[in-house]
């Protein structure tokens, strides 16, 4: 059995110099970062530099080509499904961000491979990592009866919450300014609205209620196509609700909840942007305690969920652990996505 691995690293922007490559280091008990790939030369050289990686590439071909390593982490933007199929053909275990790939069908011929060839390709869901996700999800297991959970997300955009991390940025780069009035397009809708920030609610949720595949009753775009309003069920005893909302102004700050109503209590899980490192989720509860209604507040751990992510998946590499994200579950995530995504469209009487 192996004890350590070497990694590579493809995609060296935003959330690879914030969190994942810090805690690759971090990390440096089981694992080297071997290589670093990043199609931006001026970012590529800047982040080799500064995390102290030898070799660079900028193209991923090239460096799995030049001898793999035992993982590839995927954190570039886009499409992720022909790298990790490269990554697949390599022989290499995948962490990729988050989503998998955008297309259904790519979604499952991904999960099949990793399956057959007995490889791991780990999604990085990083609420899931939270201690109080965790929390809630064991509270909303173990309370009987209906529930009914719903998300709410108001999301400014993420530069008001990055803008002071020390970043290697391309040449020439200038901040992203706020849009002069609202108004998205359904491709934004798409990628930005489902595919990048709402997944996060849909795979909370799919783990919240134990349903894959969705029932959708209600999807529609919100504010011109700015954000998205979903409802699901299953059965009567269940009741599902989402609505994300993207702003291009820092408006009221960022908003992620999600509340379980229960037979017995009420639960509130609020998350914090993730950029704020070392500020905790809060679960806050209410319910009858002998005769009163009590309200307790708890916090999750100040570990950040991106490292307690990174442990999981050496876990699931090095030692077999089942994996929380694989493939397999995200896949229902991408379908359900798209959808919603087509259903948001079809409710549209002129869906340009
Ligand atoms: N889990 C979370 O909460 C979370 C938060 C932010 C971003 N993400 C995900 O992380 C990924 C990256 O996001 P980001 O904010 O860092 O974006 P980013 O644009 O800052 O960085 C992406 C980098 O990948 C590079 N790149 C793109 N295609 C490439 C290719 N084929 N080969 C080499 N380099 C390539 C780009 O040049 C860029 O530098 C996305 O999938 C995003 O959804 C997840």
């Amino acid at each position: 059995m192996r004890s350590r691995l070497t990694v590579d690293v493809v995609g060296c922007g935003e959330i690879a110099q914030i969190m994942h490559l810090p805690f690759l280091l971090e990390r440096s008990d089981v694992c080297t970062v071997r290589a670093v790939c990043e199609r931006d030369p001026h970012v590529l050289k800047g982040v080799a530099e500064r995390f102290g990686v030898a070799a660079a590439f900028t193209d991923h071909r090239e460096m799995l080509e030049s001898a793999p390593a035992d993982v590839l982490v995927v954190l570039t933007s886009g499409d992720h499904a022909p790298i990790i199929h490269d990554a697949l053909d390599a022989g290499m275990d995948v962490f990729v961000e988050k989503p998998l790939c955008y297309s259904t069908r790519d979604a499952r011929e991904i999960a099949r491979r990793a399956k057959e060839l007995g490889r791991t390709v780990m999604v990085g869901y990083s609420r899931l990592f939270d201690t109080a996700f965790d929390a809630l999800r064991e509270a909303v297991e173990a309370e009987p009866g209906p529930v009914c959970l719903r998300a709410e997300a108001a999301l400014p955009m993420d530069y008001y919450y990055r803008a002071h991390l020390d970043v290697v940025r391309p040449l020439g780069w200038t901040p992203p300014e706020a849009a002069p009035e609202w108004g998205g397009s359904w491709d934004y809708l798409r990628e930005e609205v489902l595919f990048n920030l709402a997944i996060h609610e849909v795979y909370c949720l799919r783990v919240l209620t134990g349903v894959d595949r969705p029932e959708i009753l209600t999807a529609s775009d919100v504010l011109d196509r700015r954000g998205v309003e979903v409802s699901w069920r299953s059965g009567d005893d269940l009741h599902v609700s989402m609505s994300v909302l993207t702003l291009d102004t820092i408006a009221g700050g960022y908003v992620e909840e999600f509340r379980a109503v229960t037979g017995s209590r009420t639960h509130v899980l609020e998350y914090p942007s993730i950029y704020l490192k070392h500020v905790p989720a809060r679960l806050t509860t209410t319910g009858l305690r002998g005769g009163a209604l009590v309200t307790e507040s708890a916090l999750g751990s100040y570990t950040s969920p991106f490292r307690a992510e990174l442990d999981h998946f050496f876990d699931v590499v090095l030692d077999g652990r089942p994996c929380l994200s694989p493939a397999e579950d995200a896949a229902h995530d991408v379908e359900t996505l798209n959808r919603v995504w087509a259903a948001a469209k079809d409710r549209r009487a002129d869906p340009r």
